[in-house]
């Protein structure tokens, strides 16, 4: 019970995690599991009633500059189960003398899987093809009708070679597809997956057929634009399993409308959890809800990552994953 003192240190989990977290958490500190996934505003709240030493957290809670001139005294961590730490103002929070982590390394393959069911579904018309199903099939479709494009033999240019894209460039390999990849610097031999590198973001739109980001949102700015979408090569096909802060939204609802571009596979949108509706009525787009590491194995392993930096900072030692 929360009222009976305990030694454990207390932990709160600001965010809904899956079971198996909840129960280790529990186990290992005196854990303030939340109901509900809180806002910035709500977390801190509670870690100042608690006293809390910790805050387990995810993107939800956007810990602004002001958020973190305001931090209770008693936090020391805050580990974020996502790779991402695009929500908050890491710089203003390590400036208040607290650490922040994140969960690198174990959602990359769960990540990159999500990215080639988006290249899949985008290329061969998945949502087309799902609507007729679902319409009853009325009608028989020739064999001119309602083709799709052969992903092997096609060009992937992936901006972004980290962990993830290395992991999208591995998938795409075995598909036949030939690998481009632009970095901000070009990767040892050992680790470009065979993929040729192109030194410039505008040297690599015009080869990609299919293009995939993979780098973290915040400083990249907004990549896509009217601009840059018009030099893809006509028909190409955009996916975008990173941060929906890289894409201008209006230029790409304009570009799958006009038919410049052929399709978009989308996992994440400027304003989660809204978006532009319009792109969910066209009928070449695939969207998925930020799903990209939902595996119970993998958010299993998020969660676990986040309390092992709890753990290493609160042992006294340095975390795992600083940011
Ligand atoms: C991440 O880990 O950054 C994913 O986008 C989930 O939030």
């Amino acid at each position: 019970p929360r009222d009976l003192p305990r030694d454990l240190p207390r932990v709160l989990i600001a965010r809904r995690v899956p079971a198996a977290v909840a129960e280790r958490a529990v186990r290992e500190f005196d854990a303030i599991l939340a109901e509900h996934d809180l806002d910035a505003d709500e977390a801190l709240r509670r870690v100042a009633e608690t006293g809390a030493v910790a805050m387990v957290t995810g993107p939800r809670v956007r810990l602004t500059a002001a958020h973190a001139a305001a931090l209770p005294p008693t936090l020391r961590v805050v580990a974020n189960t996502s790779v991402g730490y695009d929500h908050m103002d890491v710089a203003a929070t390590k400036a208040a003398g607290v650490i922040v982590t994140n969960a690198p390394d174990v959602l990359t393959d769960c990540t990159a899987d999500l990215a080639f069911m988006l290249i899949l579904n985008a290329c061969r018309r998945a949502t087309e093809y799902a609507a007729v199903m679902r319409e009853g099939w009325r009608k028989g479709y020739g064999m001119p009708d309602l083709l799709g494009l052969q992903v092997s033999g096609r060009t992937l240019g992936i901006v972004g070679m980290g962990r993830i894209g290395r992991a999208v460039a591995r998938r795409a390999r075995g598909f036949g597809m030939k690998v481009l990849y632009q970095n901000r610097n070009r990767l040892p031999a050992g680790l470009e997956e065979g993929a040729e590198y192109v030194p410039t973001l505008e040297a690599l739109l015009p080869r990609s057929q299919v293009l995939s980001l993979h780098l973290p949102g915040g400083a990249a700015g907004t990549l896509m634009t009217r601009e840059t979408f018009a030099l893809l090569p006509p028909g190409a096909v955009f996916v975008n399993t990173a941060r929906g802060s890289l894409v201008d939204e209006e230029a790409l609802i304009e570009a799958l409308q006009s038919g410049r571009l052929f399709a978009a596979g989308l996992d994440v949108f400027r304003k989660e959890p809204d978006f532009d509706t319009r792109l969910a009525a066209l009928p070449n787009a695939f969207l998925t809800p930020h799903v990209a590491s939902a595996t119970v194995e993998t958010r299993n392993a998020m969660g676990f990552r986040a309390l092992d930096n709890v753990a290493a900072v609160l042992a006294g030692g340095a975390p795992i994953d600083p940011v």
